[in-house]
C-alpha cells in the first residue's frame, strides 16, 4: 500500500566522490562506480515507491553530493528552512533546492549568512510530531536552532555530536513511528545522552552497536512499520521485529563512500504539524567581554576552545587587537549553549579566565538562603582560587577568604555586607549563597608581556620541569626564598616522610634554622621519621648513614612514638632533651608553628597529630594565611589539601619524583605554580647550596 507520505530524491547522474568533507570520503576520491551507484539508487527509489510517493529534483552538474537530498532543507508543513552548507563544496546546491521548494509552493526561510545548518541531515522530527531533534558539533551551528524553533514553531532539542564519523545527526539517530528511537549512543556527548534518555522511555530506545552504526543502520527511512536501510545485523533486525518493525535492506555501498546512505538520499517533504506543539528552544545565549593580553597569553583561544569543548558555540562579535606590544586587546563574544545548565558550566569557567558581562548587562548576583546548616542551595557557585568579586545592590564586593571548592556566602555585619568563601560544612542558616553565574567576576592582573616572560617565576609558564631544568628552578626558588626572607614575608613548607628517607632532613633543618620557613605542614609520618632518625639514627628501621636495615629496627618507629607520647607533646620531648635535633626540633626551638594532620594509617599517633580532620584543615588554613610561597615537598595528600585552601597569587613549588603528582598540583591554571620532578633530598641539597651562594643584598660579601 502506498501512503500519502512524500519523499524528495535526486538522481545520481552527477554523483561522485570529488572531495573530502567527512571521514568516509577519505581515500575514496573517484573510487565509486557510477553504474553501481545508479543501480543502488534505483533500487532504493523503487523500494520507497512501493510504500510512499517520491518526487524528484533535477540533478545539477558540478554538485556531486546533491543526491543527498536530506540536506536540501528541513520541511515542516508548508514551511522549509533552507540549508546553509558549512563547506563551500556543497554551497552551490542551495539555489537549486531553493528553486524546487519555491516551485512546489513551500514557504522558504533562509538563515543569516555564515550560520551553517544542513537541513534534515541534522534535524529530525520526532515521529509523533512532539518536537524536533537537532544536531550540532560538526556541520550545523547551535545558533541555528533558535531560528528553527521560531520559524517552524516547534520545540527544538539540541544534541551534540562527538564522533566525526557521525557528523550529521541522521547518521546516528533515527526517530521511528510510535515514539521509538533507533540510535547510536556513542556518537553523542554525555549531556546529550542524558537529554535523550529523559525524553525517550527505556523501552522505546533501540541503541545499536558500533558495527551496525558504521553500516549506517541509523540512516534509515521509516514509513510506518517499514524501516529501509543499507544493512542491519541479525540481532538488530530481530530487535526491531520484536517491536513491530520490518527491516528492508537495500545495499548502498557506493554512497557510503561519500558518507551517506538511505536516509541521506531522501527528504521527507510531508511532515505533519502537531496541533498542541509550539516553539521552545532551550538554547541560551549571552554576550561576555574579555580584556587583557588575549592573544599573547592565549586567553582567547582557551576561552573559545572551552566553549566548544563544553558543548556550546560562539560568535566573536568584536575583537580589538591592541596595536602596540604593551596594549591589551578586548573581545566581545556571544556564547550559546543548549541549555541553562550547560551555559552555567561554560560561564563559570569563563569567569575564571576573567570574562565579564557587558556594562549594560551587569546584574546583581543571584542569592539563595541556606535552609539547612552545612548544605548549600543546589545551584551554588563553586569558588575558585582567583580573586573574585560579586555584585550586590549594584556594587562590586570583594570576596574574602578566597579559596577553591567553597561557596560564596553573604552576611550582613556591623560593617555592612560581607562576602566570604565558606566551606559547605561552615554554611549557617541565614547565610545567603551565590547561585547561578550572574554578577560574578574574577579580577585578573593583565601582566605585560615583559613581566610575564621575565619575572622570577617565569619558568612557571613551562609548568613542570625535570632534569637539567631542575638546577634552573632551584636557582629561582632560592632567589625567591631570599627575597621573601629579606622582606619579612612568609614561606610555608608541606613535607612528607620522603624528605627524611632521601636525606633531605638536614637541609630542611637549615632552612628552618636560617629563617626561610615560617610554617610547617605534614602528617604523623614526617614527624615520626624525623625524630626516629635523630634519636636512633634510623628511618623506618634503616640506618640512615649506612643505608642498611638495622636488626629489629622496625620497632624503632614505635619506640619513638611511645617516647613522645610519654612526654605528652613534641615540644615537651624537645624541652626534656630527648629530641636533640631534626626538623621538629628546629621548629620547636625557632617557634615555627606546625600542624600534623592525621590519617587512617597513622601509628600511634603522636600526641601532636590532629586526628580530627576538620580541625586539622582549620589548623592548616591558619598556618597558610598570608603565605607568599608554599614549598610542597613529596607529600601528595597534604599538598593537595593545601592547594585547595590557597588563593591564586601565592607561589607554589611542588617537588615530587612522581610526575603525576607534580602535574596534578601545578596544574591550577595559575602561573604562580611550578612543578619539579626530582628527588626531594637532592632538591633540598641543591637549594641550600644555592642559598649559600646568594650574596645578601644588604651585607657585602667580604673575604
Ligand atoms: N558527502 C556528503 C557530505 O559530507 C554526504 C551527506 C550525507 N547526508 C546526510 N544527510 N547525512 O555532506
Amino acid at each position: 500500500m502506498v501512503s500519502q507520505i512524500r519523499f524528495l530524491m535526486c538522481a545520481p547522474d552527477h554523483y561522485d566522490v570529488d572531495y573530502v568533507i567527512n571521514p568516509w570520503m577519505e581515500g575514496n576520491i573517484h573510487k565509486s562506480s557510477r553504474d553501481r551507484a545508479v543501480e543502488q539508487w534505483n533500487k532504493l527509489y523503487n523500494v520507497i515507491k512501493n510504500h510512499a510517493i517520491v518526487d524528484l529534483v533535477a540533478p545539477e552538474k558540478g554538485w556531486p553530493d546533491m543526491v543527498f537530498s536530506a540536506n536540501a532543507g528541513l520541511v515542516l508543513g508548508e514551511n522549509v528552512v533552507l540549508s546553509r552548507f558549512l563547506h563551500k563544496e556543497r554551497q552551490g546546491e542551495e539555489p537549486h533546492f531553493q528553486h524546487w521548494f519555491e516551485q512546489n509552493g513551500y514557504n522558504v526561510y533562509t538563515l543569516p549568512k555564515d550560520l551553517p545548518f544542513e537541513g534534515a541531515g541534522d534535524a529530525l522530527l520526532d515521529r509523533e510530531g512532539r518536537w524536533l531533534w537537532a544536531g550540532y558539533g560538526f556541520r550545523s551551528e547551535l545558533d541555528s536552532h533558535p531560528y528553527l524553533a521560531k520559524w517552524l514553531d516547534i520545540e527544538v532539542i539540541s544534541l551534540r555530536l562527538m564522533d566525526e564519523r557521525f557528523y550529521h545527526l541522521d547518521t546516528c539517530f533515527c526517530p521511528l513511528a510510535n515514539g521509538y528511537l533507533l540510535y547510536y549512543p556513542g556518537a553523542f556527548d554525555s549531556y546529550s545522552n542524558r537529554v535523550i534518555e529523559m525524553r525517550v522511555a527505556p523501552e522505546k530506545r533501540i541503541a545499536i552497536t558500533e558495527a551496525d552504526a558504521v553500516n549506517f543502520a541509523c540512516n534509515a527511512v521509516n514509513v510506518e512499520s517499514i524501516v529501509i536501510m543499507n544493512k542491519a545485523s541479525e540481532s538488530l533486525k530481530s530487535r526491531l521485529a520484536e517491536v513491530g518493525f520490518q527491516v528492508i535492506e537495500t545495499p548502498l555501498t557506493e554512497f557510503l563512500k561519500a558518507g551517506g546512505a538511505a536516509k541521506c538520499l531522501t527528504l521527507r517533504v510531508t511532515e505533519p504539524i502537531g496541533d498542541e506543539i509550539h516553539a521552545n528552544a532551550s538554547v541560551e545565549s549571552r554576550v561576555i567581554r574579555m580584556e587583557g593580553h588575549l592573544l599573547d597569553a592565549g586567553l582567547i583561544n582557551r576561552a573559545l576552545d572551552l566553549i566548544v569543548e563544553m558543548g556550546g558555540s560562539f560568535q566573536v562579535l568584536k575583537f580589538n587587537l591592541g596595536e602596540q606590544r604593551q596594549s591589551t586587546s578586548a573581545a566581545e563574544v556571544r556564547v550559546s549553549a543548549p541549555s541553562h545548565e550547560v551555559m552555567e558550566e561554560i560561564i563559570s569557567q569563563l569567569i575564571d579566565l576573567g570574562a565579564v558581562d557587558l556594562p549594560q548587562d551587569e546584574r546583581d548576583s543571584k542569592l539563595e538562603p541556606v535552609i539547612q546548616a552545612g548544605v548549600a542551595p543546589d545551584d551554588f557557585y563553586v569558588s575558585t582560587i582567583y580573586p573574585t568579586e560579586i555584585r550586590v545592590n549594584g556594587e562590586w564586593l570583594k570576596v574574602q577568604n578566597q579559596r577553591m571548592d567553597g561557596a560564596i556566602a553573604i552576611s550582613t555585619t556591623a560593617n555592612g555586607i560581607v562576602a566570604k568563601c565558606k566551606l559547605l560544612r561552615d554554611l549557617e542558616i541565614g547565610d545567603k549563597v551565590v547561585v547561578d553565574v550572574l554578577g560574578i567576576r574574577t579580577v585578573r592582573k593583565a601582566e605585560s608581556r615583559e613581566q610575564r616572560n621575565s619575572q622570577e617565576f617565569s619558568f612557571m609558564s613551562s609548568g613542570v620541569s625535570s632534569e637539567r631544568r631542575v638546577e634552573l628552578v632551584v636557582e629561582q626558588v632560592a632567589w625567591e626564598l631570599r627575597k621573601i626572607k629579606d622582606s619579612g614575608g612568609k614561606v610555608v613548607v608541606t613535607a612528607g616522610p620522603v624528605v627524611i628517607h632521601t636525606g633531605g632532613g638536614e637541609h630542611l633543618c637549615r632552612l628552618v634554622r636560617e629563617g626561610y620557613v615560617q610554617g610547617l605542614l605534614g602528617g604523623n609520618a614526617i614527624a615520626v621519621h624525623d625524630m626516629e632518625q635523630n634519636i636512633l639514627g634510623t628511618s623506618l628501621g634503616v640506618d640512615m648513614k649506612r643505608g642498611v636495615a638495622v636488626r629489629g629496627g622496625h620497632r624503632h618507629h614505635l619506640k619513638v612514638i611511645n617516647t613522645v607520647r610519654r612526654f605528652g607533646s613534641i615540644a615537651k620531648a624537645v624541652e626534656a632533651g630527648v629530641v636533640k635535633s631534626g626538623v621538629m626540633y628546629e621548629c620547636v626551638k625557632n617557634n615555627i608553628p606546625f600542624s600534623l594532620a592525621g590519617s587512617i594509617r597513622d601509628d600511634g599517633p603522636l600526641p601532636d597529630t590532629q586526628m580530627n580532620l576538620i580541625l586539622a584543615q582549620q589548623e592548616y588554613s591558619q598556618i597558610i594565611e598570608g603565605a607568599d610561597m608554599i614549598l610542597m615537598l613529596s607529600s601528595m595528600l597534604h599538598s593537595i589539601g593545601v592547594g585547595n585552601m590557597t588563593p591564586a597569587g601565592v607561589k607554589m613549588v611542588c617537588v615530587d619524583i612522581n610526575p603525576a603528582v607534580v602535574t596534578k598540583l601545578s596544574d591550577r591554571g595559575s602561573i604562580e605554580s611550578v612543578g619539579v620532578v626530582t628527588d626531594v633530598g637532592l632538591f633540598l641539597s641543591l637549594l641550600t647550596q644555592q642559598l649559600d651562594k646568594l650574596t645578601s643584598p644588604y651585607i657585602a660579601n667580604v673575604g
